[in-house]
């Protein structure tokens, strides 16, 4: 089998760095090492790339030797430079970045410019995942079901915005900056103050943000792997340890719960899988992603949240998890993340070229 040099980047400028270290401290240690020349390349906060010189050379004393959290320094790189192929050599690459700057389709617009491949979502379907206003608005025009939303740019903040919020989604609401994750800016408003200052909060991160009723549901979230005939995984539940499922439940108490598979209808399963597919789809996403849902068991049914194009992905994050009950296995996993990246390089190679 050819060998492949396979630059992992991590860290990026988001607020979800510190995750993004985690996540590649676990994929690193799973990657088959006979296969793949692994170059380990952090994005420091500041946006520098730099050679991870410590994390290759503990990898390189075996998957055990890698510190618990990864440091991101090194000599910098030019990213161009680092992603000049040598003669004969297949390179690819694995963003495990989350969040704004690394999830959004900004490093994969690099790529893209750099000409390699590289794992999970193109340019088009990061940003429009990454975007809670504009992918509820496609969802919306591909029938998807969801909860009743607006999207609010920051300068309409004020009282009449506040009165006009209340009359359309009544209270509570949910109120989140359009570009973030890991329930970062997220927050439930139960009065007009809160909402106020829910809206405040959410402006930090992003200047467009999204206001929606707040749903009295369970959550359950579905992966989707592949690309232009994705497969979606068996269907799993968070249920969370704090009021929702906000940061510090996610990465922090380890309070939150998972059930794989969720404890549900078939007949609820398999429209969650088939709802995750359509979301993929009308995101144009490809090689993985995460889609999440509602279930408001005695109402409306399977309400779609959220596409998540690089979900958490250590092994008891809920997308290996998923996988891994649907009998494909962590380092499997990786691997066939490299092989959809290489296809759709493939394909996409005799239209690069247009004159
Ligand atoms: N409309 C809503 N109704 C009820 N809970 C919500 C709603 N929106 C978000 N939440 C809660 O907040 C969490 C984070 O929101 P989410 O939209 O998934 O953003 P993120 O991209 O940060 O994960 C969800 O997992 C859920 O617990
Ligand atoms: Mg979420």
């Amino acid at each position: 089998m050819e060998r492949i040099r396979l630059v992992v980047l991590f860290g990026g400028q988001s607020a979800e760095h510190e995750i993004s270290l985690v996540t590649a401290r676990h994929v690193l240690a799973a990657t088959d090492l006979e296969r793949y020349d692994v170059q380990p390349v952090a994005i420091t906060t500041t946006g520098r790339w730099v050679f991870a010189e410590e994390v290759a050379g503990a990898l390189a004393a075996g998957p055990d030797a890698l510190p618990e959290e990864l440091p991101t320094s090194g000599p910098e790189v030019s990213p161009f430079a680092l992603l000049e192929p040598a003669a004969g050599e297949r390179l690819v690459v694995l963003p495990l970045l989350h969040g704004p700057l690394g999830e959004d389709g900004t490093v994969q617009g690099l790529l893209e410019l750099a000409g390699v491949p590289y794992a999970g979502c193109g340019v088009l379907a990061s940003a429009l995942a990454m975007d809670k206003a504009k992918a509820k608005e496609l969802f919306s025009a591909n029938g998807l079901p969801q909860a009743r939303f607006r999207a609010v740019h920051e300068r309409a903040i004020g009282d009449e915005l506040v009165e006009e919020l209340v009359d359309q989604l009544g209270l509570p609401v949910f109120v989140k900056p359009a570009n973030m994750g890991s329930s970062v800016g997220v927050s439930k408003a139960k009065d007009t103050l809160s909402l106020g200052r829910a809206l405040a909060s959410a402006a930090r991160y992003d200047e467009w943000l999204v206001v929606e009723e707040a749903i009295d549901g369970r959550e359950l979230e579905c992966a989707v792997l592949g690309n232009l005939d994705p497969r979606a995984s068996v269907v799993g539940e968070i249920v969370p340890g704090a009021e929702f499922y906000d940061y510090e439940d996610k990465y922090l108490d380890g309070a939150a719960r998972t059930v794989i598979p969720a404890d549900l209808p078939e007949p609820v399963s398999a429209q969650a899988r088939q709802l995750a597919l359509r979301a993929f789809t009308a995101l144009r996403c490809e090689g993985m992603a995460r889609v999440d849902f509602f279930y408001e068991e005695a109402g409306r049914g399977l309400l779609v949240n959220e596409v998540n194009t690089i979900p958490g992905f250590t092994p008891i994050s809920m997308y290996p998890k998923l996988w891994e009950a649907s009998g494909l296995g962590y380092g499997a996993l990786i691997d066939e993340l490299i092989r959809l990246a290489l296809e759709r390089y493939a394909r996409r190679a005799a239209k690069r070229r247009t004159s």
